[in-house]
């Protein structure tokens, strides 16, 4: 097959772990910048150009795209779906998955365990929001990644003074019920086409409450319960999502979804488990494959 790996680094380790996987099973795969490629769109011939080439024989794409530019990596996923080509991940999965917002009503909804969650306004009175939410309270920018803008509030004089600080540089946040037992810990499931095939347990260091590796945390392989194993696969399949990393909380009422990863890092999940999830994924491609009608 001919395959694209969308991608901005060709030297990350996800890129390459995929790269390798393909090129082992004998595809034709190519590493390509999204951003450096042009959408054309003219009556009945849609058309993606790459450093001034049209793109032609693509079987299958790959994307995976940063959170900073998931705008215009939907719109080029988009436009490769609607010329027949197969993608891994769908553009209307990836901005669901990227809004925390739609992703999160989308699990409530669906009656998918999720702490407890507010979404605020800028403009509106803030108390009855933390009353809603209860103190401690977890407070997330919505643009934060990493653990970085994840604050754990005590009291509720600094919750307020938190989120005014927040609201007055006009940044949004949510605020989220503190999982106390779960503290210094999460989980990854990594879904491959509806099945779980690797997790983790991230654990953070001492006196920290995110376990985030870029925060000083590590992380162990683990067994999921068929609940962790259910929930996971439940709020991909919701978001229409065939790859992906789902953050859990395990908690006293079961396991919780913190966030469903979209293009989710391979190198974490692949040296904690040892199993090749970059050869899963191209199992996974090679079994969807259907000739393009449209080329
Ligand atoms: N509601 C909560 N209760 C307890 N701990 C939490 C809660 N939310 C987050 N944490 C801890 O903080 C860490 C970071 O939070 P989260 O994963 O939501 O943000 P992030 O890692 O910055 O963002 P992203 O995962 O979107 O990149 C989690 O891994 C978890 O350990
Ligand atoms: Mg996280």
């Amino acid at each position: 097959m001919k395959i694209l790996i969308l991608s901005r680094g060709y030297k990350l380790y996800s890129t390459q772990s995929l790269y390798f996987a393909g090129q082992k099973k004998g595809h034709d795969i190519q590493i390509i910048d999204y951003l450096e490629c042009n959408i054309v769109i003219e009556e009945g011939k849609p058309q993606v150009f790459w450093r001034g080439s049209p793109l032609r024989q693509i079987d299958a794409i790959i994307p995976r795209i940063g959170s900073s530019q998931t705008d215009y990596g939907a719109a080029i996923i988009r436009q490769f779906e609607m010329m027949g080509v197969f993608s891994a991940l769908s553009a209307q999965a990836l901005l669901c998955a990227r809004s925390k917002l739609w992703s999160m009503q989308l699990l409530s909804n669906a009656e998918v365990g999720i702490p407890k969650t507010v979404f605020t306004n800028i403009t509106q009175d803030i108390q009855p929001a933390i009353d809603e939410v209860g103190i401690p309270m977890i407070i997330k920018l919505l643009k934060g990644t990493h653990g970085l803008g994840v604050i754990l509030s005590a009291s509720r004089n600094n919750a307020e003074a938190v989120i005014e600080a927040f609201h007055r540089l006009k940044e949004r946040v949510l605020l989220q019920e503190f999982i106390a037992e779960s503290s210094g810990k999460d989980i990854r499931a990594f879904v491959v086409n509806g099945e779980v095939v690797g997790a983790m347990k991230r654990i953070a260091k001492a006196g920290e409450f995110r376990s985030n590796l870029h925060r000083g945390g590590h992380s162990i392989h683990i067994k999921l319960t068929e609940k962790e194993k259910e929930t996971a696969i439940r709020a991909v399949n919701l978001m229409g999502l065939k790859v992906a990393g789902v953050d859990m909380l395990q908690s006293e009422r079961g396991p919780l979804v913190l966030e469903v990863n979209p293009s989710p890092g391979l190198e974490g999940i692949e040296s904690t488990t040892k199993v090749d999830i970059a050869g899963k994924i191209i199992a996974f491609i090679e079994s969807s494959y259907q000739p393009n009608s449209k080329i």
